[in-house]
């Protein structure tokens, strides 16, 4: 049987075929060249995004072909194609492949652009299989900021030939300019952002993009794992919310929010191997069937449908900027509690937004995989910070304003310490999600990102039902909250194991990833850590494996 197609594709989503044959005739003398390397992402059984990026030598449409291959040699191609970029997609190319009927899902393929006489990097990717499988493994990670580090986490995986897919939770870029969090050594590391102000128009967010894809690292990861990506708050702004975020003003000197979101957006797709909503309304939250063994379905906790957070600033007596910090700066006892947990617990307060939900719950009624896997943004189990004065040995000069409290009063009281960023602070909705996952006798393994450490706990409804259990991974290189305090992080963790019910696991000093193993018994989450983000010549190890395993009702092991 001959395999080879021919595919006329007209890209997804970028209005690739609006151009004329003589517009596109003109632009042949127009090469660009492959500097952002190659991308695969949100496979399917039977299709896949593969992704590039070409710089142009004039702003003429580029003419540009691609061909995937069983072998990296291309000898044999099993489909190829040719589509058009343009200065309006910032010269992103992004093809929805279909492959040809006759293959077999669950398939490695490499994949490759021209443009002229050019060649991109090589890729390889796969799609996702259809029918039984036994086994599964899932790399996760969040929280890369360029300014903090070397991507030493992305070269790992890169170099992992044992990865299936590659999971990326959000914070993939940081909408900061520098001089804001975690870049002192950016200039030593070469490694200052551009541009090196705040993020708002779409050239900045574009030039951003433009930076991360072009490190090595990330450009060896990409190349060698497809990806499924969900953004989180800093690819817009900082603790974003539907309609704002605390690192917009709404005073109207950074423009309106819809509009920066917007050109974050459009950047996003552009630049990300994402399949885009047909619609162009910024819906990410979508499945993948993988096999019969897993359903994972990828949230939006951000923008789509999240009520404002809840700030305890605005629960004291003078109201203070809202920090992402996990402990009060003002005193308990000006504190109204009595407001602030009526407020907090209002029935309609909602995380994902009433749709979205409505979409989770029509999705637990359609799949039946063994397991039903959630990625999203940030931590769904309760957690509660324990910090006493005598493991404070030394406070640094700033970053730990919000610990003063804490060696004022001895122990911090354990209702102010809750991240109200994360599904603390929306805890009717997550009631609602625990109650659905009960009721559709889903086995589930939330995951999680956004704390820059690493995490477990087991899930536990009200009436002490076991739900599941979430994995958080730790940042790529975004610094810890932790980091710059002088605290006994070691006492701490096992203090923090004390006073969390469920808690299985925390790990406050190591950036790295996880690594997820779901087989038909169990699932298994594996931290592996690394030494130092400063500096290429790293260490790594696995710090850590807990086990879910299907019928036992005790959690994690
Ligand atoms: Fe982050």
């Amino acid at each position: 049987m001959d395999r080879r197609k021919f595919i006329k594709n007209a890209g997804y989503g970028l209005g690739f075929a609006t151009f004329t044959p003589q517009i596109i005739a003109t632009a042949k003398n127009s090469r660009g060249s492959f500097r952002h390397g190659v991308a695969s992402g949100d496979p399917w059984q039977n299709q896949i995004i593969l992704w590039t990026r070409v710089t142009p030598k004039t702003d003429l449409p580029i003419k540009i072909n691609w061909q995937m291959s069983y072998n990296p040699n291309f000898k044999q191609l099993v489909c190829q194609g040719e589509t058009v970029t343009y200065k309006e997609c910032d010269y992103c190319v992004k093809v929805d492949v279909i492959l040809p009927k006759e293959e077999i899902p669950g398939t490695t393929y490499y994949y490759r652009f021209l443009a002229g006489n050019e060649s991109s990097a090589i890729g390889r990717t796969h799609t996702l299989p259809d029918q039984h499988l036994d086994k599964i493994k899932l790399a996760v990670m969040s929280c890369s900021k360029y300014t903090a580090g070397f991507f030493n986490v992305y070269r790992e995986i890169a170099n992992r030939d044992d990865i299936d897919l590659v999971l990326h939770l959000g914070d993939y870029i940081y909408e900061l300019g520098m001089g804001v969090f975690g870049d002192e050594d950016a200039e030593a590391m070469n490694r200052v952002v551009k541009p090196s102000y705040e993020l708002n128009s779409l050239k900045d967010y574009r030039q951003r993009y433009a930076q991360h894809k072009n490190d090595p690292d990330s450009q060896a990861m990409l190349s060698r794992h497809p990806l499924i990506s969900i953004w989180d708050d800093h690819e817009i702004s900082n603790d974003a919310w539907r309609l704002g975020s605390v690192n917009h003003s709404t005073d109207g000197s950074e423009g309106t929010f819809d509009n920066r979101k917007k050109n974050a957006i459009k950047a996003y797709f552009e630049w990300m191997p994402i399949r885009e909503p047909g619609t162009h309304n910024g819906f990410i939250h979508r499945s993948f069937q993988i096999g019969d063994l897993v359903d994972l379905h990828m949230l939006d906790t951000r923008l789509v449908g999240r009520d404002q957070q809840v700030s305890y600033s605005n629960y004291t007596g003078s109201k203070t900027k809202q920090k992402p910090v996990h402990i009060l700066n003002k005193s308990p006892n000006q504190f109204d509690s009595k407001q602030f947990n009526q407020d907090l617990r209002e029935p309609n307060r909602s995380i994902l937004g009433m749709n979205q939900e409505m979409w989770l719950e029509t999705r637990f009624k359609k799949t039946n995989a063994t397991w039903t896997i959630l990625g999203q943004q940030v931590m769904l189990a309760p957690q509660k910070w324990s910090v006493t004065k005598d493991l404070i040995e030394r406070k640094s000069s700033e970053s730990s304003q919000e610990l003063d409290m804490a060696m004022q009063k001895e122990t911090i009281r354990p209702e102010l310490t809750k991240n109200l960023d994360a599904w603390d602070g929306y805890p009717a909705a997550r009631s609602r999600l625990y109650k659905t996952i009960a009721e559709h006798k889903k086995k589930l393994v939330a995951l999680s990102g956004d704390t820059h450490f690493s995490t477990a706990h087991n899930l536990v409804d009200k009436s002490g039902q076991l739900i599941g259990a979430e994995f958080g991974t730790t940042s790529v290189t975004s610094p810890s909250f932790w980091d710059n305090v002088k605290i006994n992080k070691i006492e701490l963790e096992k203090k923090q194991l004390d006073f969390n019910d469920g808690m299985q696991f925390l790990h406050l000093r190591n950036r790295g990833y996880l690594v997820v193993e779901i087989d038909r018994e169990k699932a298994a989450g594996k931290w592996h850590l690394i030494d130092d983000v400063k500096t290429k010549n790293y260490k790594t190890w696995l710090e850590k494996t807990l086990i879910l395993e299907i019928n036992k009702k005790g959690g994690l092991i």
